[in-house]
């Protein structure tokens, strides 16, 4: 075929350190850490899985997973506003850390930040 997917621009080995690199900074951010596992191997593998097939790659997450239906499997933690911006900040700090090409970087970061803002379910006074 002649056009790519994101998936195929940053491929499967960029797109694995990129999970890593950002859960290492997850397991280290004081408004994160508390809500995730300590053990985040199996979180870091269901991420890997999602991201392929949400920049066009194979169906890896929904294969083993069923539907994401991400919010309602964020509703369990409490995600305020400051915590999505915890999570996006990681994820910036990850995609400079792997040498993200800054289009694609671009394009993945405008369409996790709608996708974050949509995890919201929590106002930032409660938490
Ligand atoms: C799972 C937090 C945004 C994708 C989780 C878990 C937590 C969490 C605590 C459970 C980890 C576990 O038990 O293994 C957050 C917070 C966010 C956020 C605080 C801030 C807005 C996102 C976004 C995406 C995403 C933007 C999509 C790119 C996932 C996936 C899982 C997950 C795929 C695994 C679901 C499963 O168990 O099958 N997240 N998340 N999250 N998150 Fe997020």
């Amino acid at each position: 075929d002649s056009f790519s997917t994101p998936y195929e621009v940053i491929g499967a080995d960029l797109l694995s350190q990129l999970v890593d690199s950002f859960y290492g900074k997850v397991e280290n951010h004081h408004l994160l850490a508390p809500i995730f596992p300590n053990d985040l191997t199996e979180t870091a593998r269901k991420q890997k899985q999602f991201l392929t097939q949400y920049l066009g790659g194979p169906s890896l997450y929904t294969e083993e997973h069923g539907h994401p239906m991400l919010r309602a499997r964020h509703l369990p933690f409490p995600i305020t506003p400051a915590r999505a911006e915890a999570w996006l900040s990681c994820m910036k700090e990850a995609m400079k850390e792997v040498g993200l090409e800054d289009e694609v970087k671009e394009f993945l970061l405008h369409r996790l930040t709608l996708t974050a803002h949509h995890m919201v379910n929590t106002p930032d006074e409660e938490n």
